[in-house]
């Protein structure tokens, strides 16, 4: 018998409770891919700015590639403009024909919500009811919201936007239990998670400080949210949407996925070299105590050659083989 969803966005099936969280310059296709290959329940891609996109010709279109086995895909909309998000995101369904469309209202980054978008538009009903009900209306798929928890302290209003977002056709709520004001400073509160919870008759997701596995099963335990999006602690452990922590990951494992990471991301963007690739490896490598005039050349190394040569160099020296069988097969080819 085939198992249960874990819960359904719309019409569409979701098998997982953890999901990769949205994050602008890391949650791009590659690694996408990845947390997908080992559990990520669904993708969400990096923002896109509607203001960007509807007035650049040569928008960054590699924010919107994904790979058919990355469904179901959402897009991430931010702006402060319901009628060019709305027109954007009808153009962005016909082209790129993601499943969800999800509109971002939590990003705290002063140049986004000084000018009224991400979190800015939590301080303004009517343009995320204009948000909601004009981007419904644009596109066949279904919609998604993630929000904070407000601005600031003193207008906690996620309960009223969720509803509101809800009336208007969302048919998700992902909240990060932190204000404007938190930033990411303090630490994310999960009892309004379960408020919420307790309110709206879609699926809720929680955020916010899922480190370990641990975190997310008290997540899910002290919450009853439907879903667990974890964002920082993915990049130094992707493995934990197969529910492992990063002590029960081999070396092996390690290696090859950072050499397939490294190597695809030089397949989709050649011009940005090694750079992009390097958080995640300094990442990867931390557990390991490495020299430091090693671990140096490895985060400086420019040349992807060269870079994979010290790599394969020194996961050999922490024990890994490198002609051994793929415990993973993560190739598959971009559309
Ligand atoms: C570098 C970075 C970029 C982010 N970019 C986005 C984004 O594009 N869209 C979004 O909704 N949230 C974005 N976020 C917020 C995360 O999705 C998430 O809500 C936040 O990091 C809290 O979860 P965590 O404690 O598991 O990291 C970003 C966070 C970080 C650290």
């Amino acid at each position: 018998m085939s198992k249960q969803p874990a819960f359904y966005i719309g019409d569409i099936p979701i098998d997982g409770q953890l999901i990769l969280a949205p994050m602008d310059g890391l949650s791009d296709a590659s690694f996408r891919w990845i947390t997908r290959k080992l559990g990520s329940a669904y993708s969400v891609s990096e923002f896109i700015n509607t203001l960007d996109y509807a007035n650049q010709k040569s928008y960054e279109k590699k924010r919107l590639l994904y790979r058919d086995g990355e469904r179901p895909f959402a897009v991430q909309l931010l702006d402060n403009d319901a009628v060019r998000m709305a027109e954007s995101a009808a153009r962005i369904e016909e082209e790129f024909h993601p499943d969800i469309i999800d509109i971002n209202m939590g990003c705290s980054a002063k140049s986004v919500c000084g000018r009224g978008a991400g979190v800015g538009t939590m301080r303004d009903p009517q343009l995320v009811r204009d948000m909601f009900r004009l981007v419904t209306q644009a596109v066949s798929v279904p919609v998604t919201a993630k929000m904070r928890l407000g601005w600031d302290e003193v207008s906690h209003n996620f309960i009223e936007l969720s509803e509101l977002v809800v009336e208007n056709g969302a048919k998700l709520v992902a909240l990060h239990g932190r204000t404007q004001k938190n930033s990411f400073n303090k630490p994310a509160r999960w009892a309004p998670i379960g408020e919420l919870k307790r309110r709206l008759n879609v699926p809720v997701i929680g955020n916010g400080d899922v480190n370990s596995t641990a975190d997310a099963k008290r997540m899910l335990e002290e919450t009853g949210c439907d879903g667990v999006m974890i964002g920082r602690a993915a990049k130094a452990n992707p493995w934990i949407f197969s529910w492992r922590d990063r002590g029960e990951v081999s070396v092996q494992e390690v290696y090859q996925m950072a050499h397939f990471q490294l190597e695809d991301m030089i397949r989709l963007q050649p011009e940005r070299g090694v750079m992009p690739f390097r958080k995640y490896l300094k990442a990867y490598l931390d557990p390991y105590d490495l020299p430091r005039p090693e671990l140096k050349a490895l985060l400086t190394s420019s040349d992807p050659e060269s870079l994979l040569g010290l790599m394969d160099k020194t996961f050999l020296s922490l024990g890994a083989e490198v002609d051994a069988p793929e415990i993973i097969d993560y190739s598959e080819i971009y559309r």
